[in-house]
């Protein structure tokens, strides 16, 4: 569903993403794990066309959209759930999620059928519906991201650190929410810091060091690499 091709990301003078290559295939939990710097939100924002890719490419269902722009990406079926999920909090949870279906506005029958599926999935934010984003609690917030992404009718799910800032019980809830949307037939690329969870719910993972990938396997077999276990999984 997702081809990266050696892709290379920079910010003026500083490489971010030095050749990445990976792969998402449907109805796969893909994670990528690293530190601080990484380059993992960088390599999210290059695949929906948030950051220009300066060399190699980017094929969603086979197809080059290297230099789709961001617009019309979410037509081709991807979403991103950013990291610190951009959530606007003078608005209403409704207003929020509507931003999501954007791209599909004029289209009524899409837009309501696509709130009542999030409001059914999510139904703490069909409760909360007409309250302003910013009222809700980190966790509640983190759904509307997701829900917000996935009003576009997504096929493949990018998830930018969904943990982050979370009470540990809270996280459990997020995780939830993301084994039940891989049950529900969802395609996902998680990026993530809590790698002991990511690795849990994904068939397969990577590990991004300093822009590029250092390690590959199933969830399982990093979770036993001694190389992750020191370096990401010591405190969690
Ligand atoms: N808009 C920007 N302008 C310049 N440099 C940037 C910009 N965004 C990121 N960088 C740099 O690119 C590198 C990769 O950043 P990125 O945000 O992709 O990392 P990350 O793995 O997502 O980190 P974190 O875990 O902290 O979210 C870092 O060195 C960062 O300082
Ligand atoms: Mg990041």
């Amino acid at each position: 569903m997702l081809k990266i091709e050696s892709v290379k990301v920079s910010y003026g003078a500083i490489e971010a993403v030095k050749g990445v290559s990976l792969e998402v295939r449907a109805g796969e939990v893909v994670t990528i794990i690293g530190a601080n710097g990484a380059g993992k939100s960088t390599l999210l924002k290059s695949i929906v066309g948030l950051e220009p890719v300066a060399e190699g490419r980017v094929l969603i269902d086979g197809n080059d959209c290297t230099h789709v722009p961001a617009h019309k990406r979410v037509g081709l079926g991807v979403a991103l759930s950013p990291e610190g999920r951009g959530v606007f909090p003078d608005q209403t949870v409704r207003e929020n999620l509507l931003l999501g279906a954007y791209s599909r506005r004029n289209d009524k029958a899409f837009v309501e059928a696509a709130l009542e599926r999030e409001f059914a999935r999510f139904p703490r934010l069909k409760e909360r519906q007409d309250q302003p984003s910013g009222t809700l609690s980190g966790g509640e917030q983190q759904m509307l991201a997701i829900a917000r992404a996935l009003m576009s009718e997504p096929r493949l799910l990018l998830l930018d650190e969904p943990s982050l800032g979370l009470a540990p019980l809270i996280i459990k809830d997020i995780f939830d929410a993301i084994r039940q949307l891989r049950r529900s037939g969802l395609t996902i690329l998680l990026v993530e810091q809590m790698a002991k969870q990511a690795l849990g719910v994904a068939d397969r993972a990577y590990v991004l060091e300093t822009g590029c990938i250092t390690l590959e396997g199933s969830g399982r077999e990093l979770l036993d690499n001694p190389k992750v276990k020191s370096a990401y999984l010591g405190s969690h």
